[in-house]
């Protein structure tokens, strides 16, 4: 059965998988070490997605005010399209209303289709472009979108 629960310091395996999935996720993995810090810091919340002791999915968000920026939210390859990420989600906007957070923020590739269509079915719309927002091997721009909660 799926769990989503919320990621603390004390988590070092939760966070080492975490980070394991990254490299195999995203081409600017972040590190353990980046993860961890994430988790220290205060104006931020993070969670896991668990079926038994197995790490389906994650997101690490940060908050300024009443706005959240979603940094990362990410399902693993084989664990797509089965609602894990739909789950993450709905977690991360009831830890919201709880912080009476009114807004998410993010960032998106731009070629990166499954991601928007997954924002847009969640009612985020799009807010703008920036132009070779993301730098290193693979230029290219972000789709910023968001959502009032
Ligand atoms: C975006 C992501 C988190 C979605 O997670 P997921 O568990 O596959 O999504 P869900 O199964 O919960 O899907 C929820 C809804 O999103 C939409 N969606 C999800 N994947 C989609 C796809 N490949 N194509 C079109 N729509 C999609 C659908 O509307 C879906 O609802 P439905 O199943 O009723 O049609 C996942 O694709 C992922 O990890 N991608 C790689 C990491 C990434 O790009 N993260 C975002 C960076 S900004």
């Amino acid at each position: 059965m799926l769990s989503i629960k919320t990621m603390e310091l004390e988590d070092q395996d939760l966070i080492e998988q975490t980070a394991f999935l990254e490299q195999q996720i995203f081409p600017d993995a972040w590190s353990y070490h980046e993860i961890r810090s994430t988790v220290k810091q205060t104006h931020t919340f993070c969670a896991a997605a668990k079926e038994g002791d197995t790490l389906l999915g994650y997101y690490l968000c940060y908050y300024v005010l009443d706005e959240c920026e979603i940094a990362r939210i990410a399902v693993t390859e084989q664990a797509r399209g089965r609602g894990v990420g739909q789950r993450l989600l709905e977690h991360m906007e009831s830890v919201c209303g709880e912080k009476q957070l009114t807004k998410l923020l993010l960032d998106v590739r731009k070629s990166n289709k499954p991601a928007i269509s997954f924002y847009t079915k969640n009612g985020f719309t799009v807010d703008g472009e920036r132009k070779f927002y993301y730098g290193g091997d693979n230029p290219e721009d972000a789709v910023l979108m968001s959502k009032t909660l």
